[in-house]
């Protein structure tokens, strides 16, 4: 009797071990389609990891598309070159994204690429910085800066500042160091001070050049103007991004030249990152205009309203303001998320 329990107990765990096993085990049917993800896929195409405005900006899409919230993003590094940035998108079309955000290192150059999108029914997002096409209704919509207003913003500074300075009829002589050449970032800021330039008789660019939006450019050109130039020659240095200006602030301090509120050269930057609040409320740097990289919410909302078939506005400027050291404390500057 005893012995015969045994038994039946030994069978019914070998028929237990059975039906667990045969719970846990997927079965397929070589008929049957597997499941799609339901996860909404956007392929993300950035110039570069140039400046750390730029790797905030990646951060902030990323933040904002998870898949908690049914997105699987793609992110590519075009390592600052156009040409990569446009295979990256051809991969993107191949792996039939359902969305594709750009933020492209220059202007020119999108039509064919994004006819390739268009014709795979891929809607477009620009970002940051905007493209020149030959037919607006390649992309779908742009999110970012205002570049010309900031360049506006940088200029209206300016003037107060040189007033105050008592250097409103003065020869006031400006280094010029300018972001990517082509990118919207430069164009703008560019074209706001070429503007002052036309209309202030007494303001003259001394020494101008290409630096990339990286500090190392940014140094190696304002130590080349302060040589050629000579520092007592130099009244302003337009600085076209943060990293830049703390490239030639970097050389004034090995040339031993003053800058800031304390006399001497004034430093005008773009995007007011942090650090470099802080530095402009130490009144190192005297004009800061923002550049905002919280980009992410804006794009994440756009794809949100085309994905429920809302129509979504063509172009978006997002929010952006200029500092000054007067308007800086440290309560402010930690309040920031860039
Ligand atoms: O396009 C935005 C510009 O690009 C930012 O000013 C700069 O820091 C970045 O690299």
């Amino acid at each position: 009797m005893f012995k015969n329990n045994r038994i039946v107990i030994g069978l019914l765990c070998i028929m237990l071990a059975f039906v667990v096993i045969a719970c846990q085990e997927k079965t397929v049917d070589p008929y049957v389609e597997e499941e799609e993800s339901s996860l909404i896929t956007v392929g993300f195409s950035q110039p570069g990891a140039e400046s750390a405005w730029r790797v905030a900006l990646t951060d902030s899409v990323k933040e904002n598309f998870t898949e908690e919230r049914g997105y699987k993003l793609i992110y590519k590094d075009g390592r600052s070159k156009q040409d990569n940035q446009i295979k990256d998108i051809r991969t993107f079309i191949q792996q039939g994204v359902d969305y594709i955000i750009i933020s492209p290192i220059v202007e020119t150059g999108w039509d064919t690429v994004l006819s390739e999108a268009k014709e795979a029914g891929i809607p477009v997002i620009i970002c940051d910085r905007n493209v020149t096409v030959s037919n607006e209704s390649l992309y779908t919509a742009f999110v970012g800066s205002d570049f010309k207003a900031e360049g506006d913003y940088a200029i209206t500074n300016l003037e107060i500042l040189l007033a105050e300075n008592g250097k409103a009829d003065e020869p006031v002589n400006i280094v010029h160091i300018q972001g990517t050449l082509g990118s919207s970032a430069q164009l703008g800021r560019t074209k706001a001070l070429e503007d002052a330039i036309e209309t202030h008789d007494n303001w003259n660019i001394v020494y101008q050049d290409c630096g990339e939006f990286t500090k190392a450019k940014g140094r190696e050109i304002m130590s080349n103007a302060l040589k050629e130039v000579g520092a007592g020659n130099i009244d302003v240095v337009y600085c076209e991004n943060d990293e830049e200006a703390f490239g030639a602030i970097a050389a004034m301090n090995e040339a031993g030249v003053r800058y800031g509120a304390e006399g001497g050269i004034k430093v005008v930057s773009f995007d007011a990152m942090n650090s470099a609040l802080t530095m402009c409320m130490a009144g190192q740097i005297s004009i800061e205009v923002e550049c905002n990289p919280l980009q992410g919410p804006y794009i994440y909302n756009l794809i949100n309203h085309l994905e429920k078939e809302k129509v979504v506005p063509k172009i978006t400027y997002i929010h952006e303001e200029c500092f000054t050291s007067d308007m800086l404390d440290v309560d402010f500057i930690a309040s920031r998320k860039f």
